[in-house]
C-alpha cells in the first residue's frame, strides 16, 4: 500500500485550491511609509515589519479606537498625538470627558480649558460666524440633548429670542460677525422670554414658562458654564497646539455633551472657513474618548468632521469601550480602526460584519492583553491585499509616571452604570508624592504605596490609601485636603470617611 499518489494536474486546477492561503498582514511597502513623514505604531504580529502610519496611502484620516477599559486606548491616543506633533506639527484639540488626558498635556506643555473650574465658554459666542449660523447650531444642539423638538411652539419661541439677544446687541443676523465684539448670553434670552411672559399679551402662557425651564437648566448659578463670557479664544482653538478640554468637573453628562457639541461645531466652521487643500496632510486632530453622546447621534458635527475633514487636513479620533455607541456612518468612514483587547461577543459580531476581518483575526483579540492590536485600514490601492493584521504591542512614549487613583469600589452600582462620576483621577507621581509628603506621610510608606501600584498597573485604590493614612495617624482634616486636591466630589469625601471609620 501506498501512503502517498502523485497526481498529474493543470495549473488551472491548482490554483483553485488553497493550498497557499495569503498571509494576514498587507505587504511591507504598503505598511512602511518613510519615517519622516510617519508614525511609528509597533511591529506587525506574522512578519515583525516596522508599521508606520501615514495618510498617504489610507482613504482618509480618521481614527477609530475601541477596547475594554484598561486595554491602552488613552495611551495610544497620547503617543500617537506626540508623535503626530513631531511629524507634522499637527495641532489636536482633546475633548476630554473624564479629564483623563489633564496631567498628560500639562505635562507636555499644552493648554489645559477645565470647564467648571474656572474656565467657561458662552455658547452663544460667534467666533468669525455670521449669528444665524449660530443660532442654528445652539438649536441643533437642544434637539440632541433635549426633548425640545417634540414642542415646536417652544422650539420656536427659544430660536426667536435667540436671534433677538443678538440684535440687541447690536449683530446683524446674516453678517460674520466682527471680531472681539461681545456677544449676548444664554442669560440675555431668558430674559426677553421673561419680558414676553410679564407683558401678559402672548397666546400660550405655559410654552413661555417652559421655554424658560429649559433653558435655565444652562444658566443656574454654578452651573451657568454656558452662559457667562467665554474664558477661552475658541476661534484659536484649532491652531494652538495641544489643547485639553477637560469636562470631568461639570456636574452632569449633558452639560459634558453640550460642550462637547459646541466645541465641535466651533471646530466644523474654523476648519470651513479655512478652506480646503489640495494636498493631503494633518493640521488638526479632534479626540472624542468615551463620548457617545456626541460620537453617536448622527446630527453630532463628529459626523460632518469624518466626512469633509480630509480635504481641510482635519482628522477625528473616536475612542469608546462600546463600538455599539459610535454611530455607523463614523466607523464606515474612518481609514483606520485599531481593537485592542475585547471581551465581549456581541462587541466583536459587530466589528466583525462591519469591518469583515477573518476568524482568526477574531480569535487573537480575544486573547489581546494591554496595549496588543488588530488594525483595519483602508489602502487607497488598486491592488489587492488584506487591510487587517496584528501589531503586537503599541509602542508609546512615556514622558511622565501617570498613576491613578480608582473611586470605584466606594460607588453604588447605579453610580458606576450611569457613568456621571469620574471613577479614576490620574496624577503625576511626582504630585502625589508632594501631596502625601506634605500631609506628613513618612517615606516608608509613601514608597510602598507606590510599589503596591505598580504591581497594579500603576491603579491605587482609594479605601486602601485612606486606611493607610488612617492607620499611619494622618489626622481627618489632611485626608479631607488630601480627597479635594484628586478632585472627589464632597459627599463622596464624606462617605469614604465613614467607611474608614466603621472599618476600624
Ligand atoms: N501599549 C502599551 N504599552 C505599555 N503600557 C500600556 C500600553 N497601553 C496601555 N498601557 C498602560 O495600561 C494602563 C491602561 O491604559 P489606558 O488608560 O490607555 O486604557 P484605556 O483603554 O484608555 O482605558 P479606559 O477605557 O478605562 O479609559 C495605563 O496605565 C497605561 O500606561
Ligand atoms: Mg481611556
Amino acid at each position: 500500500m501506498t501512503l502517498i499518489r502523485l497526481q498529474r494536474l493543470f495549473t488551472d486546477e491548482l490554483s483553485k485550491r488553497s493550498i497557499l492561503s495569503r498571509p494576514p498582514e498587507p505587504p511591507p511597502d504598503a505598511l512602511m511609509n518613510d519615517p519622516l513623514k510617519s508614525v511609528f505604531i509597533g511591529i506587525t504580529g506574522v512578519f515583525n515589519v516596522p508599521f508606520y502610519w501615514s495618510s498617504l496611502n489610507i482613504t482618509n484620516p480618521h481614527m477609530a479606537i475601541v477596547g475594554i477599559t484598561g486595554a491602552g486606548k488613552s495611551y495610544f491616543v497620547k503617543s500617537f498625538l506626540i508623535r503626530a506633533s513631531y511629524v507634522w506639527n499637527t495641532n489636536a484639540v482633546i475633548i476630554d470627558w473624564a479629564g483623563e488626558y489633564k496631567a498628560w498635556v500639562k505635562q507636555t506643555g499644552g493648554t489645559v480649558v477645565s470647564l467648571g473650574k474656572g474656565d467657561f465658554i458662552n455658547i452663544m459666542d460667534v467666533a468669525g460666524m455670521r449669528p444665524l449660523d449660530r443660532v442654528k447650531q445652539i438649536m441643533n444642539s437642544f434637539s440632541i440633548l433635549t426633548d425640545i423638538d417634540m414642542f415646536p411652539e417652544q422650539k420656536r419661541l427659544t430660536e426667536e429670542a435667540i436671534e433677538q439677544a443678538y440684535l440687541n446687541n447690536g449683530f446683524a443676523l446674516a453678517d460674520i460677525a466682527p471680531e472681539g465684539k461681545d456677544a449676548p448670553t444664554i442669560k440675555d434670552v431668558i430674559l426677553l422670554l421673561q419680558e414676553k411672559l410679564q407683558e401678559g399679551t402672548y397666546q400660550y402662557p405655559a410654552e413661555l414658562e417652559n421655554a424658560i425651564y429649559r433653558l435655565r437648566q444652562f444658566a443656574r448659578p454654578g452651573e451657568d458654564y454656558f452662559s457667562r463670557k467665554s474664558t477661552i479664544n475658541i476661534g484659536k482653538l484649532a491652531l494652538s497646539g495641544l489643547v485639553d478640554i477637560d469636562l470631568s468637573g461639570m456636574s452632569d453628562e449633558r452639560f459634558r455633551a453640550l460642550a462637547a457639541l459646541f466645541i465641535l461645531q466651533t471646530l466644523k466652521e474654523l476648519m470651513r472657513s479655512m478652506g480646503w487643500s489640495e494636498v493631503k496632510g494633518l493640521k488638526t486632530l479632534v479626540v472624542l474618548d468615551e463620548a457617545w453622546k456626541v460620537a453617536g447621534d448622527e446630527r453630532s458635527d463628529a459626523i460632518t468632521i469624518v466626512r469633509e475633514g480630509r480635504k481641510y487636513q482635519f482628522g477625528l479620533i473616536v475612542a469608546s469601550q462600546s463600538p455599539l455607541d459610535v454611530n455607523e456612518a463614523i466607523f464606515s468612514n474612518v481609514g483606520t480602526v485599531f481593537i485592542l483587547a475585547i471581551k465581549f461577543e456581541r462587541f466583536l459580531n459587530y466589528l466583525q460584519g462591519s469591518l469583515n476581518f477573518s476568524s482568526y483575526i477574531r480569535s487573537e483579540i480575544l486573547k489581546f492583553g494591554v496595549g496588543q492590536a488588530a488594525v483595519v485600514m483602508s489602502f487607497q490601492t488598486s491592488l489587492k491585499f488584506p487591510g487587517t493584521f496584528i501589531i503586537k504591542r503599541i509602542y508609546g512614549e512615556e514622558p511622565l509616571k501617570v498613576y491613578r487613583i480608582d473611586i470605584t469600589s466606594i460607588l453604588t452600582q447605579s453610580e458606576i452604570e450611569s457613568n456621571i462620576i469620574p471613577r479614576t483621577f490620574e496624577f503625576e507621581k511626582d504630585s502625589i508624592n508632594s501631596f502625601l509628603v506634605e500631609i506628613g506621610l513618612a517615606n516608608e510608606v509613601i514608597d510602598k504605596i507606590f510599589s503596591d501600584a505598580d504591581t497594579k498597573n500603576r491603579v491605587i485604590d482609594i479605601m486602601s490609601l485612606v486606611s493607610e493614612l488612617a492607620s499611619n495617624q494622618i489626622p481627618s482634616i489632611s485626608i479631607v485636603n488630601l480627597l479635594k486636591n484628586i478632585g472627589i466630589d464632597d459627599s463622596i469625601i464624606a462617605r469614604i470617611l465613614s467607611r474608614v471609620k466603621t472599618n476600624e
